[in-house]
This record gives structure tokens, C-alpha cells and sequence, in this order.
């Protein structure tokens, strides 16, 4: 079966742009030509300002040329024939060259996405990615960032999925470490006999235990010499003290994955830091065999509070600590033993850390070290920081709970239920749907919401969460976009169309549309392959929320303007513009790829 790609027209554009250039010019086909889509429809649809840079790089150099607009006209008069995209090329100011799109291509286009949906072309330079995402910590809270975390990761997967590559999602989750000392050294003085054949902790609240557990270790002095002995029987892997952990463990394990669920987070393979400690142990012997581990007195400490090994990047920026003291490893011999397992075992061509913002530093001395010592060649393989700024309060001050604690995801999840519930009530929604609908909608607008308000503003930035924003059905938000969705889907349902009919149709027919607004529209939807390309490279997706933003927009006015099912006033007769039904549902397969994308799921009604 012959199934059609979206295109991605800037780049396609680009490609005409560099033939002629090479025709006009030979020899300069690596001249870098850059096309951007147009703001104002006088300067037509894109832009393409390749003859003033060229110019300035061709005067003196005796080819004949006395000003940009001469190259603008050899370029054009080069540029092939045969190219369908193109209504006409024009020149303006000082040889900037602008393009108009050709009305029948964008028919064409239209319904080939309205037949075959908003597909991306197959991807020549697949590659094996690893997205490391979410990453909560056991016994501590998983707070807004890990939120952040998995909703920016899960969204950085899906696109690099579209675009075709093999991603695997890893859960780096914080399951290792000095806590569990002293986590283990409480367990066995409370429940010391459950323990033995126990399947299931006897504590279902671990936030508290924590606590518990802290307060002891910094006051009881024996407490806490117990806990250091409970880490090196667990690093040193003693079954018992491996199954408290396991146990432990396994509380944390089942709040997340019901977070998970309820986020639509799947494929995502859990391989906390306990997965890298023999990794971590051999890694320590073979950097240390090649002399790259240096000792170190830690700051503050005297000679008293031993010696660590520490490792340099090469430009003495922040060093790794490889090895405690105490003999025991952290969280950056972790992260050297992860970038090596992932590198050399996972065979790993992309990592991308979803990770906020503050760990910054902490990855480029990951980098360097892992470069440094071999295991990471940055020809083969991309690695990318993917950082996030912090949430905040409606007060402009980090996110907390009105009495100061953080707050817990399960928590800011419910009350996203409850007030996208009342929203729905408000409107009256309940009184038109069953129980049932009205469940979907309600859970469907709160995730939306939440994720969309993260993902539509620029990652960089911090983000002030509020509930009353991100519900508000006017401006970029999910639920607006939704609306639109559902409004657009119902549109030939009302007309008595079904999809098949309209396949049958678009196959057939030959479609027109004529007004300047379905033209708009067109455009707009069309640019999605162009966006997505930004998005991935950059690895960014407020851009996605943008275009589906815009889509919703001028698909509002085209259907204000023009008439989908028109009735005649004199006779009463119904007329279906088939054609325009197309164009709706050519942009409903659009904004559905981009939810899907953005992990947002539409309503048939809401
Ligand atoms: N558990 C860490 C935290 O909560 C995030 C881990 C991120 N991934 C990594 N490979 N270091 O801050």
C-alpha cells in the first residue's frame, strides 16, 4: 500500500534552495541555506535570505555580480521546474527570495493526512536512544520535579519514538545508598521477627518511617553506628539485609507505578543505582588500575575522617567522588558505572537525562570522566542534559503545601480531579453525560491539564503551577485544545457522515477549497513535520503545544467563515460541504498525533 509521509516542507524547500544555488553557482552546494516560514502572508508562505550572505562571500571574487538581488535571480531562474509546492517565487528587498505554496499541493497534502494520518516519513538514521527519566528516590518524597521529570521524559520518548527511533526509558530510580541504613537498622528493631518469612512491609507509610528512621540515626549515637554496620552488610550484599531492602523497596515500587498508571506512563524499565553496584565495584578497580583516581581529604574534614578517591575532569572542573571514605559509593560513581553499562552494554547511540536543571554541572563532570576514561566517544555517541527548571507556587515561591511540606504527587493529582470536576459541573457537563463519561472527562481534563501547563511552557523556565490557569478554557491550554478536538470530531458526525463515506470521497474526488481561511489552516497543519524536527533536535516541546495551539485557532475562524453544513433558507435543504470535512478531519488526525505525542488523551465528548 502506497501510504504517503507527511512531509516537511521547510526542509524540502531547503533542498530545491541548495540545487539551484549549486546550479547558479557550481561548486557551492554546502553553502548553508536557510529557509523560515513567514509572519506576514505578504512576504509569502517562507522565506529563503540565502543571496545576501552569498553575495557577501562572492564580491571581489570577479563572477560578474553587482548586487543580492542579481544571486536572488539566478537563484530563481536555477531553481527546478518541475517542483509542485511552488505557486511563485518572488524577490524582495535586498534579495531576500519569498515562496508561495501552491494551493493544489496543499490539497494534496491535506488529504493524504486526512487518509493516512499524520505520519512521519520512515527514518534513515534510526538510532538506539535511552530516555532517563522520572528517577524518583525510595523513602523520599517523589515531589514536583520527579513530575517534571516524567512527564517531559515521557513526551521526549514519544517524539523520538515518532521520529522513528528505538528508545528505551529507564527509571534511575535513588534505590541505594547510606538511607537504607538506617532505614534497615529501624526495621529490625521494630518488626525484627516479622521480617522473617514477611512477603509485605508493615509500613504503608515510608515518608514517616524516613523520618523515623532520621531522627535516631542524629540522635542515638549506638542508632546510628548500627546503620553504618546495615550499609556494609547490604553493599556487601547479605541476603538478609537484601530482602528489608527488597521490602523496603517494594512499598515505594507500588506508590510509583500507580502514579505511572494514572499518568499513562508505560515501557518504562526500572534499573535504580543498586543495578550498577558490582558495575560501580569493577569500574572502581579499572579507573584505579589506570591511575585516574586520585585521593582526597574532604573539605572541612581533617585526616580523621579518612581519605576518598576522587576523579578530575580534564579541565579540573567539579571532580567525581568515586569512593567514600567509608569505603562506600555515591551518586556519581553510579553515574560513570550507568553511562558505561549504557554505552557499552545497552549499546546506547543517544543518551538524553531528563533531569532538572540543577544537576547541570553534575552531568558535565559525568561527561568529561566518562570521556576521560574512555568509555564515552562523543563522535559515536550524543548525550544531551534535558534540564527543567523548578516549580512554583501562585506566590511565586518553591511549591509546597499550605503548611510548608512538599506535596505529594498523589495529592496534587486528586485535587486536579476534583477541580476539573467542578469546571465540568459548572458548565453543566454532568447533566449531559453518563456517570461513566463524566468519570473519563474529569480525569482526562485533570492529566491533560497538568501535563500540558509543563509541557507548553519553555523547559528552561521555571513554571508557576496553577490549577486555575491550566483549567481555564480560553488561551493555550488542554482543555481549550480539547474542545476544539471533540468539536472538530463531531462535525461530520452532526452531518450524518461517516469516516468511511468520507474516505470514499477524498479517494474519488477532486477537492477544492478556495477561501483564504482554509488556506491558513492548511498551512498551519502541514507544518507539523517541520515543528516536529525542531522539537526533536532541540528537545524541546513547547513548539508542539504552540502548533496544535495555532491549528485550534485558525481552525476556529475557517469555521466561523465557512459553512461545513449549510442550510438553505427557501427550501430547507441541508447542503454538506464534503470538501471542508475533509479539511476538519485532516486537522482532528493532526491535533490527535500531537496529543498523542504530548501524552494527552482526547475526548469522544466532554
Ligand atoms: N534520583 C535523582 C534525584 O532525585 C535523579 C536521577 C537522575 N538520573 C541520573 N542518571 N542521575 O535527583
Amino acid at each position: 500500500k502506497d501510504i504517503r509521509h507527511m512531509k516537511n516542507i521547510t526542509q524540502m524547500l531547503r533542498l530545491y534552495f541548495t540545487i539551484a544555488v549549486d546550479k547558479a553557482y557550481p561548486g557551492l552546494a554546502d553553502f548553508p541555506v536557510t529557509v523560515t516560514p513567514t509572519n506576514n502572508p505578504k512576504f509569502g508562505d517562507y522565506q529563503c535570505n540565502v543571496a545576501p550572505p552569498l553575495f557577501a562571500m562572492l564580491k571581489g571574487k570577479n563572477v560578474g555580480v553587482a548586487n543580492p538581488r542579481q544571486i536572488a535571480e539566478a537563484i530563481i531562474r536555477e531553481f527546478p521546474k518541475s517542483v509542485d509546492v511552488i505557486e511563485k517565487l518572488e524577490i524582495a528587498g535586498p534579495g531576500f527570495i519569498n515562496v508561495f505554496l501552491n494551493v493544489e499541493y496543499l490539497i494534496e497534502e491535506t488529504k493524504t493526512v486526512f487518509l493516512h494520518g499524520a505520519l512521519p516519513a520512515p527514518n534513515p538514521c534510526k538510532k538506539r536512544v535511552i530516555v532517563d527519566m522520572s528517577s524518583p528516590n525510595v523513602a523520599k518524597e517523589m515531589h514536583v520535579g520527579h513530575l517534571r521529570s516524567t512527564i517531559i521524559g515521557e513526551s521526549i520518548a514519544r517524539l523520538m519514538e515518532y521520529s522513528g527511533h528505538d528508545v528505551l526509558r529507564l527509571n534511575h530510580v535513588g534505590d541505594w545508598g547510606t538511607q537504607f541504613g538506617m532505614l534497615i537498622c529501624l526495621l529490625q528493631d521494630k518488626f525484627k521477627d516479622y521480617l522473617k518469612d514477611a512477603k509485605q512491609l508493615p509500613v504503608s507509610d515510608l515518608q514517616t518511617f524516613y523520618k523515623e528512621a532520621k531522627k535516631l540515626f542524629d540522635e542515638d549515637e549506638d542508632f546510628k553506628k548500627r546503620s553504618y554496620a546495615c550499609v556494609v552488610q547490604l553493599q556487601s550484599l547479605n541476603p538478609e539485609y537484601i530482602k528489608a531492602w527488597n521490602l523496603i523497596c517494594d512499598v515505594s515500587r507500588k506508590e510509583f507505578s500507580k502514579i505511572y498508571a494514572r499518568l499513562d506512563i508505560k515501557n518504562l524499565v526500572e534499573r535504580g543505582e543498586s543495578f550498577y553496584q558490582k558495575r560501580m565495584e569493577s569500574l572502581v578497580k579499572e579507573l584505579e588500575a589506570k591511575g585516574l583516581l586520585e585521593d582526597d581529604i574532604p573539605e572541612g574534614g581533617g585526616a580523621l575522617q579518612g581519605i576518598r578517591k576522587i576523579m578530575h575532569p580534564p579541565d579540573k572542573s567539579l571532580p567525581l567522588i568515586m569512593v567514600k571514605s567509608d569505603g562506600g559509593f555515591t551518586y556519581d560513581t553510579s553515574d560513570m558505572a550507568t553511562a558505561k553499562n549504557r554505552i557499552e552494554e545497552e549499546k546506547a547511540e543517544w543518551i538524553i537525562y531528563v533531569v532538572d536543571a540543577g544537576q547541570g554541572t553534575h552531568f558535565q563532570s559525568v561527561y568529561k570522566c566518562a570521556k576521560r576514561a574512555g568509555i564515552w566517544d562523543p563522535n559515536r555517541v550524543r548525550v544531551d542534559h534535558v534540564g527543567f527548571g523548578v516549580v512554583l507556587g501562585e506566590d511565586k515561591k518553591k511549591f509546597k503545601t499550605r503548611s510548608g511540606d512538599t506535596v505529594k504527587l498523589a495529592d496534587l493529582l486528586d485535587e486536579g480531579i476534583k477541580r476539573a470536576g467542578d469546571k465540568l459541573r459548572e458548565k453543566g457537563r454532568d447533566k449531559e453525560m453518563t456517570a461513566e463519561e463524566f468519570e473519563a472527562a474529569m480525569t482526562s481534563v485533570a492529566y491533560s491539564c497538568i501535563k500540558y501547563a509543563d509541557l507548553s511552557h519553555n523547559r528552561n523556565h521555571e513554571y508557576v503551577f496553577s490549577f486555575d490557569k491550566m483549567l481555564e478554557d480560553k488561551g493555550n491550554t488542554a482543555v481549550y485544545l480539547l474542545y476544539a478536538y471533540t468539536r472538530i470530531k463531531s462535525i461530520a458526525r452532526k452531518a450524518g457522515v461517516s469516516l468511511e463515506q468520507l474516505v470514499e470521497y477524498a479517494t474519488k474526488s477532486k477537492i477544492s477549497l478556495s477561501n483564504p481561511k482554509e488556506h491558513k489552516l492548511m498551512k498551519t497543519i502541514l507544518k507539523f513535520p517541520e515543528i516536529i524536527e525542531k522539537c526533536g533536535t532541540e528537545l524541546v516541546l513547547h513548539p508542539i503545544c504552540e502548533l496544535l495551539y495555532d491549528i485550534a485557532v485558525y481552525f476556529s475562524e475557517f469555521y466561523d467563515s465557512c459553512y461545513c453544513i449549510e442550510k438553505d433558507s427557501k427550501t430547507g435543504e441541508t447542503k454538506i460541504h464534503m470538501d471542508r470535512l475533509v479539511l476538519c478531519e485532516a486537522t482532528a488526525n493532526v491535533l490527535k498525533q500531537g496529543f498523542e505525542i504530548l501524552a494527552i488523551r482526547p475526548l469522544h465528548r466532554m
